[in-house]
């Protein structure tokens, strides 16, 4: 049966207290809607509808990248009500899959269940057995164990309460037959709702078969109404990719803490160590290690390379057998060659640095192309900027620049250059000849410091 998929996004998430709607708070550093849509791509299916509420232009702007059908529902009244407003796109033939754009962890693998257990005569439903079902719809079964119909919690009775399993609020049913039963639901509940939940008492009395399936994990049917549940679910996710990439060969120190907030692609032998935060598109080739309280994003690391403790390293091109840090900053467009150098208080921005150089302590540097085989001293400063234009510097090979030197571009300095100390420099530096701009030293004999006077 052809599947399309439904996502319940137009809740308002009142207890968020946020001006965020809450389906656009972020998990792993993506919206949870996004997650959901993400799960619900890897089906094998047809469109996925997105059932949007009041606050839906934000939404939909954040998600516009996603290939989803957006339907408007203007008021809530309830999950029947959102299910019946994406309906009339659906053809009857197709299974229909309600998935909740608050709730981020479900697993593929469990959606397909659902889907291959939905028919014409048969509608797939997601319980669980929980130890405190306190808030959820119970689950009622006949004496034979047969499912004959959802109570929610606010209508239930005090017997009924005692019931443990719940309803998770996932289910999949055939697209005619669903909007059959939800054009009989009736508001006359203690929410004064429309409940999809509804539906399951009137299949159950058309004599379709009520098929029950239970998530992988508990994890899997947890919302989000709150940041407390939302701290709770980012835990969990960041143990689930901890978890994967502990499978895949990864050394994580402490997995407990381990921030995934976008892609990682990893060699073999790749070791982290704590508070490290991986944001974007990342690739860690064989053997790098990454050392404690660094940030990474949007970086593509070779093999081998080592970053130290308390690095920022933001869109750059590590090369193999590099080493980075501690505390060095990596600004986008930097590309550091095969075992480059770069030390402590050291920022880069959109240069190339060439193999084997070093810039070990305490630089600026910008807008710069250095060769290989160069030696950057202490204290060395590009002034790329003058105040209205950035320009370029460029360092050829096997230059030695003293330390404290500032380098005002645009200039090129020679390969097989050296750089007096405290130079600056303002003017083309030839190549293998030294270049000072230094004052020339002088000593006053006898000279006295002033004393205080009496
Ligand atoms: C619902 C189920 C309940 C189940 C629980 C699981 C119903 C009637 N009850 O209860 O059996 O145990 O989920 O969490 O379905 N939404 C809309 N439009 C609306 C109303 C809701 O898009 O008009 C969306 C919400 O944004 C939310 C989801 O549907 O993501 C669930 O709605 P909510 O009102 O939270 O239902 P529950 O009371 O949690
Ligand atoms: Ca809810």
């Amino acid at each position: 049966m052809p599947l399309s998929t439904i996502i319940l996004a137009a809740g308002q998430g009142t207890r968020m207290r946020s001006r965020l709607p809450k389906v656009l708070h972020e998990l792993g550093g993506k919206p949870l809607l996004g997650h959901v849509v993400e799960t619900a791509m890897s089906l094998d299916g047809g469109t996925i509808h997105v059932v949007y509420g009041h606050v839906g232009k934000q939404v939909r702007d954040v998600l516009s990248h996603c290939p989803v059908s957006w339907v408007e529902q203007a008021e809530q009244l309830g999950t029947g009500h959102a299910v019946a407003q994406a309906l009339p796109g659906i053809p009857d033939q197709d299974t229909v899959l309600v998935l909740y754009g608050d709730v981020p962890l479900i697993r593929s693998e469990t959606l397909q269940h659902l889907q291959e257990a939905a028919g014409p005569d048969t509608v797939a439903l997601l319980t669980a057995h929980l130890e405190h079902p306190r808030g959820y719809g119970r689950i009622l079964r006949d004496e034979q164990g047969h499912v004959v119909g959802i109570v929610e919690e606010k209508d239930a009775s005090t017997q009924q309460r005692l019931i443990s399993e719940i309803n998770t609020g996932f289910l999949a049913a055939n697209s005619g037959r669903l909007k059959h039963w939800l054009e009989g639901l009736d508001n006359s509940n203690a929410k004064g709702e429309y409940y999809l939940t509804d539906i399951i008492a009137r299949a159950a009395a058309d004599g379709v078969t009520i098929q029950t399936i239970a998530p992988g994990s508990e994890e899997e049917i947890h919302g989000i109404n709150d940041r407390i549940q939302l701290a709770d679910q980012e835990r969990r996710y960041q143990r689930r990719q901890a978890e994967h990439f502990m499978k895949e060969g990864v050394t994580l120190i402490d997995p407990g803490r381990f921030d995934l907030r976008g892609s990682l692609e990893v060699g073999r032998d790749v070791i982290i160590d704590v508070n490290v935060v991986l944001e974007g598109d990342v690739y860690l080739g064989d053997g790098v290690a990454l050392g404690p309280n660094t940030v990474i994003r949007n970086t593509h690391i070779e093999e081998g390379a080592m970053i130290l403790s308390h690095c920022h390293i933001d869109g750059a091109i590590i090369g193999a057998g590099a080493r980075v840090g501690p505390f060095a900053r990596i600004r986008p467009e930097t590309e550091l060659a095969t075992e480059a150098q770069v030390g402590n208080f050291v920022e880069i921005k959109k240069t190339k640095v060439g193999k084997g150089s070093k810039i070990n302590h305490l630089s600026y540097v910008g807008d710069t192309t250095v060769g290989s085989k160069v030696n950057i001293g202490a204290g060395t400063i590009t002034c790329n900027y003058d105040g209205a234009n950035k320009h370029h510097t460029i360092i050829g090979d096997g230059a030695f620049i003293g330390s404290d030197t500032q380098l005002v571009a645009p200039v090129e300095v020679g390969a097989g250059a050296t750089i007096g100390a405290g130079s600056t420099i303002t003017k083309d530096a030839p190549p293998n000849e030294l270049t000072l701009s230094r004052v020339p030293q002088t000593t006053r004999n006898g000279w006295k410091r002033p004393q205080k006077k009496k």
